[in-house]
């Protein structure tokens, strides 16, 4: 269990993440993962509060931010200190969390919008992908009343450094040889990692005549960052509405910088744009023994609205990889209605 497993986790940038509960053990695990501050808006008195939280996360040399956040009354002092905390602290590695991520995801966009970083549009949506503030008395009211006060000291504060992730469908350049290989070798290099162990081959989840089909096929989404190609999606329509995406990578040295995230929602634009009402995708997974990157998958998967539609036959659909397997594997296809 890591600090990506706590509860309503997200994954701000590669320096901000937040969350709700940290279980004690992960707490302890913080300082290895390179954090240098804690920000906690869970009152002590509160029914799961760690009891030592400090103890743990200062006994680790980690700056530790307490701002006990009553949840039936949050204050507008509670904010003030939020925003100079996270002003005080413009690139320290940090995890924010409170009991289920709804105090903190309402103080970090609101935080954000004061400094004139989000629009109250991206605040809103962002608070409504963990929870409803609507449903608990005293919040919408708290919300508007800090809204109402527009963008303060746009110039200071906490900017999430988040890379620009593109993405795009090819065009003619992108068929070059030298970019063909690139993508073929970076696409391979992904999959050795993430089927580790699960076929008796290494790099051969695709090869450069595949990726150079694909991309004069214009099957293909591409990720850059800076210019620099750092994964890719391969995208088709299949029949009744149902559109597919597959061979999802991000180059591993690019991780959590969203470029899956913009992939897959590019490619969901596309398939809504193709009339798609279903989008589809198919999920290998070692029968007997969990592999993280597939156990990371199925949450985030989950998260962003796929959900487990059918186990098929590997025998029926891709009977060519059966012998090529060295393990057993269940072969589940995921859906999300895009309606
Ligand atoms: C799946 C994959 C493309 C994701 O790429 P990525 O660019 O690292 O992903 P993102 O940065 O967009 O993050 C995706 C989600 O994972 C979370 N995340 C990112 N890095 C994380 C980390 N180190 N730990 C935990 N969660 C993390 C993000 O917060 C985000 O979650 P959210 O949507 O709830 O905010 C990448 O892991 C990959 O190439 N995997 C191997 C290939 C593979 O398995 N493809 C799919 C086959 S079906």
């Amino acid at each position: 269990m890591g600090i990506e497993d706590s509860y309503n986790f997200r994954r701000i940038s590669s320096t901000l993440t937040t969350s709700g509960l940290v279980r004690p053990d992960v707490l302890e695990s913080l300082a290895a993962q390179g954090y240098e501050v804690v920000v906690n808006l869970l009152p002590d008195t509160h029914e799961k509060a760690v009891p030592d939280e400090r103890a743990i996360v200062e006994a680790q040399g980690l700056e530790y931010v307490h701002i006990p956040v009553d949840f039936k009354q949050p204050t507008r002092l509670n904010f003030e200190k939020f925003c100079e905390t996270l002003d005080r602290l413009p690139a320290s590695k940090a995890h924010v969390h409170c009991a289920a991520n709804f105090r903190v995801s309402a103080f970090y966009s609101l935080y954000q919008v004061r400094r004139g970083h989000w629009s109250v549009q991206r605040a809103t949506e962002f608070i409504a992908g963990i929870w409803q503030p609507a449903e608990y008395p005293g919040w919408t009211e708290f919300i508007s009343d800090i809204l109402a006060d527009g963008i303060v000291e746009p110039r200071v504060g906490r900017i999430e450094q988040a890379p620009r992730v593109t993405t795009r469908f090819p065009i003619e350049s992108d068929a070059r040889a030298d970019n063909i290989q690139r993508l073929s070798d970076l696409v391979n290099a992904v999959y050795d990692e993430a089927e580790s162990g699960m076929f008796k081959r290494k790099g051969t989840r695709t090869n450069p005549a595949d990726i150079e089909r694909l991309l004069r096929a214009r099957a293909l989404i591409l990720a850059e960052i800076d210019g620099v190609l750092v994964g890719s999606v391969s995208v088709k329509s299949m029949s009744d509405g149902l559109a597919e995406f597959g061979m999802l990578a991000a180059d591993l040295d690019h991780r959590g910088k969203g470029i899956g995230s913009a992939l897959v929602a590019h490619a969901e634009a596309w398939a809504r744009r193709m009339a798609c009402h279903t989008m589809r995708l198919e999920l290998l997974t070692p029968r007997n023994w969990t592999h993280p990157s597939k156990e990371f998958l199925k949450k985030w998967y989950s998260r962003i609205g796929y959900a487990p539609y059918a186990t098929e036959s590997l025998e029926t659909t891709h009977p060519h990889l059966v012998p090529e397997l060295a393990t057993e594997c269940e072969f589940t296809v995921w859906h999300k209605s895009l309606t």
